[in-house]
């Protein structure tokens, strides 16, 4: 994760220079990026053409055949379409994530938060999101709150392959890479039947959205986990830390790459907000992560260059 700034605004800055920063700041989720010795409207129009932060990480697999080195993975998390994150934010997510260009995407949960009408706008939008292996998707709590089988149809019906306790096999090069998916952990997750029949030695990649699966999913041989759920805790407040999620395990498990054993984990701070449309010093992300085949030993992963 790159260093973010705060800067305070100019004392000249007009009322148009100060509603820009705030929009700026609004869209990025609190964090106003900039070089040091940049201030004012210019660099808040650069950094608002893109309206989501893009996290780039590496992450080195040991059992990544040597056919898949280089697999890139864009992940959205915690889409929760609604008042707090329009059609128009998530069309922008989708066009970033586009132009990625990526072999596979993944959308680990949350698409909506409390409305039911929500839900095929969201899945109409999504639809549009191009990978060279597909789309794959997990629930989260709030989608199980909505309406598991509703969101499940919606973005079936749009061709987003759901995975719900089971696991799809990407082929290439006569080498195969598993992609498996669990419902969220309050509703009904079941890692054991999701791996069931992929050899112990493969790679296996689990999406899941409450993060708090490692434990399960460290037992059962699976490579790397890429969950959401926390919003990277939303609001970071100086000095105090996070204001969601404070029980030891969250704040473990809160925030990019950890591992357990054998198990790495990516959390994506997702895109969408629940409670209150802000953020604070934990801007919103989409994650493109590129894999490759090596030693997962010691801290291996890295920020791409
Ligand atoms: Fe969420």
């Amino acid at each position: 994760m790159g260093n973010s700034f705060i800067f305070p605004a100019p004392e000249s800055a007009s009322v148009a220079e100060r509603l820009a920063r705030w929009m700026c700041r609004w869209r990025r989720g609190g964090i106003e990026h900039y070089a040091s010795g940049e201030t004012g409207l210019k660099r808040a129009q650069w950094a608002s053409s893109d309206r989501f932060t893009v996290n780039d990480e590496r992450i080195w697999l040991d059992a990544l055949p040597e056919a898949f080195s280089g697999l890139r993975i864009v992940q959205i998390s915690d889409i929760h379409h609604g008042l707090f994150l329009p059609e128009q934010w998530l069309a922008d997510a989708v066009q970033q994530t586009n132009r990625l260009r990526a072999d596979i995407v993944v959308l680990t949960g949350d698409f909506v938060t409390y409305s039911r009408a929500n839900i095929e706008p969201a899945a109409e939008i999504l639809s549009r999101l191009r990978a060279r292996y597909g789309v794959l998707a997990v629930l989260g709590n709030h989608d199980f709150r909505v309406g598991a089988d509703a969101v499940t149809s919606a973005l079936r019906r749009k061709h987003i392959e759901v995975l719900r306790n089971q696991h799809a096999t990407v082929h290439f090069g006569g080498s195969s890479l598993y992609v498996a998916g669990v419902d969220d952990y309050g509703y009904g997750a079941d890692v054991r039947r999701a791996v069931s029949g992929i050899p112990r030695d493969a790679a296996t990649i689990l999406l899941a959205h409450n993060p708090r699966i490692i434990h399960l999913a460290s037992r059962h041989g699976v490579s790397l986990v890429l969950s959401g759920h926390t919003h990277g805790g939303q609001v970071n407040l100086p000095l105090l830390g996070t204001v969601y999620g404070r029980s030891p395990e969250r704040l473990r498990y809160k925030i990019g790459w950890d591992r357990l054993g054998p198990t790495q984990i990516y959390v994506s701070r997702g895109i969408g907000t629940i409670v209150l449309p802000w953020r604070l010093r934990c801007p919103a992300e989409i994650t493109h992560l590129e894999l490759l085949p090596g030693t997962s030993e010691g801290s291996q992963h890295a920020a791409a260059d």
